[in-house]
This record gives structure tokens, C-alpha cells and sequence, in this order.
């Protein structure tokens, strides 16, 4: 069994800022409920890339910043909950953006939980020997399923995309991993597809617009939750405490959860990453930008230890115990 490291990272965001002031003439809202609510001031939008676009531009950094090019990736995974297409993946299509011709190539979506999957999806190609370099994207253009008529859920989200270089070897990055998922309780966070609609049906059906409805209060008392366990969960059986863990690095979708977690856990709030000010909720994406933003400061040095946390739609969770080693 090798052990496997992040070895680069990048992010990308869209240019055009939308403000909160912006969104008051779309909708019922205004700065301060957004600011003191939520922590956002602004946050991105696309004028029309789509997901691809965001994930090859942050795929590109990352492979920059590990020192690698398209032809050494052998697994590309990309998390998302706003593919381009039904098929082809995004993957695929970032595939043959960077020429990495032998790679394996998928999407997958675990709401906002999706980064945080993909790598411990990634680490297992890589731990048994089956891939040795794997490129993990996090890629949201939101704004496409945003319900703009709806002011408890458009305020909230934002397009950006981050990516990850992992390389199996002899250095050990990520310790450990935790996911999990409740399906039960899916109805909280849901984007509808396309309906099921064919000429042999009895009534045809109307088909639902795929957009973004959330019951934000059940979501904000399962995230203080499962944040905490997702931590805990994580570190167990590590040897390691809370204590030796330089930052953490949440899902970006609420500064009061953040803020509440910190206060649970007795951690002082700057060992809590946080951007949501900048870029709102970009889901999928949101983790992996924080962690290149982090990367690109200079914050992390060889052997810190950090702990990437999401939760979301579906519902899933999960957590990343990390040895920086770059
Ligand atoms: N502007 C002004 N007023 C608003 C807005 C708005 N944009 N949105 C809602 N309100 C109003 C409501 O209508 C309500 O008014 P009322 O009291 O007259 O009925 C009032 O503000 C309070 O609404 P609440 O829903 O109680 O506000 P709350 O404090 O719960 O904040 C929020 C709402 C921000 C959505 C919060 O519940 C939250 O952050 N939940 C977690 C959401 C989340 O984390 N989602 C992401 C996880 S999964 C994923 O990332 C895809």
C-alpha cells in the first residue's frame, strides 16, 4: 500500500462580483440581513463559462503548482452537482482540455460533501497501486439551478471551481478519512432533473425546473451537528487531538455555523478557515478553494495538520485528516 499526498493545488473564480447591494434589485433583500445572517458580502458569477470551463481553468493551477502536466494524471475526478452534460463528464471533457490521454475519468455528486469524496475516492485508486497520479476538481456553476425569484436561497451561492494533485508515494498526507450519508432526510436540499416523460406514459408530465430549494434551517441544525462528528469521527484512532490540528477547513455555507462549531469545539474561530465572505456558497467547490487560498497565503507548512470537513445535499458528510507535506 502506497501512501498518498496532496502535491498542488489551484482555484478558480468567475469575474464578474455581484454584491449584495445587486441582489436588492432582483429581489426582497438587503446587506445587512445578508451580512449579519450569513457572513457574505459578495460572490462570484459566471457571464457564461460553464462548469468545465471553471474546473479546466483550476485543474491548470493545480498541475502548475505540483509540477506535473496533463500526461502524468492517470484518474481525474471531478465533484459536481452542475455537470455541463449528462455525459460527457466533466472529467472527461477536462480530460481532453490537458491531454491526460491514460487517465480514468468520472464525475460525482455528493452535494456539497463532493470534494471531500472524490478525494477519499481518489486516495483508495491510489493507495492500492492503481493510479499513481490523481487531479481532483470541485467545479459549480450555481447560478444555472439559483432560483432568482426566491430570497431565501439566491442570496446564498456563488460559481468557482478548486482542484487538487494527488501522488502516491512514500510520504503520508492523508492519515485518514470519514463519510457518510443519511438518504432519508433528502428532501432538505434537492435540484430536480429532468422528469421522467415518455409517450407511454398515462399523463405526461410537467417537467419541474431544476432549481435549488433548501430548507435552510433543517440544514443549519444538521451541519453544527455533523461537523462535530465528522471531526471527531475523523481523528480517532489517528493518535492526533484537536489540539495539534493547525486549521480547519469547513464547507463554506454559513459564517454562523462556522462560528457556532468553533464555540462548541472550544477553538478559537481563526483556526476555522473562512472565505464565504468573498465567494458565498460555491458547494462542491467551496473546500477546495479555501484550501488553495490557504496554499497560495503560505499558511501551511511541511507536517501541519489539517482537517477538511463538508456537509450537504443527499444528506452527506464527511472529513479529510491531512499532513501537509508540499
Ligand atoms: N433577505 C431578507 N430577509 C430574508 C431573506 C433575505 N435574503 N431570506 C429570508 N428572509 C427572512 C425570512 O423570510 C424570515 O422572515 P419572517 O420572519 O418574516 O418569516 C426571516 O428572514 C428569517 O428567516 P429564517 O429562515 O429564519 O432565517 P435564518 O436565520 O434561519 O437564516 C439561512 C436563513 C441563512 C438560510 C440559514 O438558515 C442557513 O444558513 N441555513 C443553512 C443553509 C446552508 O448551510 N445551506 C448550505 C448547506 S448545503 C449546501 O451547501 C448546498
Amino acid at each position: 500500500m502506497s501512501y498518498v499526498s496532496i502535491v498542488g493545488t489551484g482555484s478558480y473564480v468567475p469575474t464578474k462580483v455581484v454584491t449584495n447591494n445587486d441582489l436588492e434589485k432582483i429581489v426582497d433583500t438587503n446587506d445587512e440581513w445578508i451580512k449579519t445572517r450569513t457572513g457574505i458580502h459578495t460572490r462570484r458569477m459566471s457571464e457564461g463559462e460553464n462548469t468545465s470551463d471553471l474546473a479546466l481553468k483550476a485543474a491548470e493551477e493545480a498541475l502548475k503548482d505540483a509540477d506535473m502536466s496533463g500526461e502524468d494524471i492517470d484518474l481525474i475526478i471531478v465533484a459536481t452537482v452542475t455537470q455541463d452534460t449528462f455525459t460527457p463528464s466533466v472529467a472527461c471533457i477536462v480530460q481532453s482540455k490537458i491531454g491526460a490521454n491514460k487517465a480514468t475519468c468520472f464525475d460525482i455528486t455528493a452535494g456539497c460533501t463532493g470534494f471531500v469524496y472524490a478525494l477519499n475516492i481518489a486516495k483508495q485508486f491510489l493507495e492500492t497501486g492503481k493510479c499513481k497520479n490523481a487531479l481532483v476538481i470541485g467545479a459549480e456553476v450555481l447560478s444555472k439551478v439559483t432560483n432568482w425569484e426566491d430570497r431565501n436561497t439566491c442570496v446564498l451561492f456563488g460559481d468557482g471551481s478548486g482542484a487538487a494533485v494527488l501522488r502516491a508515494g512514500e510520504q503520508e498526507g492523508i492519515i485518514s478519512t470519514y463519510t457518510g450519508s443519511k438518504g432519508d432526510e433528502n428532501r432538505y436540499l434537492e435540484i430536480k432533473a429532468v422528469q421522467v416523460n415518455n409517450p407511454f406514459m398515462q399523463e405526461i408530465s410537467n417537467n419541474n425546473p431544476s432549481l435549488i430549494k433548501m430548507n435552510g434551517k433543517e440544514i443549519f441544525k444538521f451541519a453544527t451537528k455533523i461537523i462535530r462528528k465528522s471531526l471527531k469521527n475523523v481523528i480517532e484512532d489517528t493518535g492526533y487531538s484537536l489540539d495539534d490540528v493547525k486549521y480547519i477547513v469547513p464547507h463554506q455555507a454559513n459564517h454562523r455555523i462556522i462560528e457556532h462549531v468553533a464555540h462548541k469545539t472550544n477553538m478559537d474561530i481563526d483556526r476555522y478557515y473562512m472565505n464565504i465572505d468573498k465567494y458565498g456558497n460555491t458547494s462542491s467547490a467551496s473546500i477546495a478553494i479555501a484550501l488553495d487560498e490557504m496554499n497560495k497565503k503560505g499558511l501551511l507548512e511541511k507536517n501541519d495538520k489539517v482537517i477538511l470537513v463538508g456537509f450537504g445535499g443527499g444528506l452527506t458528510w464527511g472529513s479529510i485528516f491531512i499532513n501537509w507535506v508540499k
